[in-house]
């Protein structure tokens, strides 16, 4: 594996650890407010990413590459709302989108063919979780973060079942 893709992955690896931690900070604002739902779904968020982070590391090492880890950074931990932690949560995920793009350019421009095609699965799942988020922000601000109506999406979110 040459060295300018085992460090890009290496990155990325950060990225999908730091979403993790991001998103489990987002699950603790929510367990703060009581809504369990949003902290249960949240928190599942968390654990897929986590996934994603092992995805690739397997992968490096199937690459006969290394893991190097660095430091993850401190994600947000005060929010001014639930739409406004939603909304953190839909930019993160443009964000990943665009490190994914970025990526997948450089496994073209390299010709690594078997890296182009470990990362389709990421361009399908951004689209999926870019399209989850979006549709809770776009709840959330339908509902105004308030009342019975922000209770029962809790409830709803609290019905979301672990991928894994
Ligand atoms: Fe692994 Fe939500 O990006």
């Amino acid at each position: 594996m040459k060295p300018v893709i085992q460090e890009a992955l290496n990155r990325q690896i950060n990225h999908e650890f730091y979403s993790s931690y991001f998103y489990l900070s987002v699950s603790a604002y929510f367990e703060s407010l009581n809504l369990g739902g949003f902290a249960h779904w949240m928190r599942l968020q968390g654990e897929e990413e986590r996934t994603h982070g092992m995805k690739l590391f397997d992968y490096l090492h199937d690459r006969n590459g290394q893991a190097t880890f660095e430091a993850i950074a401190q994600p947000p931990i005060e929010f001014q709302s639930p739409t406004d932690a939603f909304q953190q949560v839909m930019q993160h995920e443009v964000h990943v989108t665009e490190t994914i793009d970025r990526l997948y350019e450089l496994a073209v421009q390299e010709k690594d063919y078997p890296m182009q095609v470990e990362l389709q699965w990421f361009i399908s799942e951004q689209v999926e979780e870019e399209k989850q988020a979006r549709q809770i922000l776009d709840q959330l601000k339908m509902i105004g973060d308030q009342g019975t109506a922000l209770y029962l999406l809790d409830k709803e979110l609290g019905e979301r079942e672990s991928d894994g």
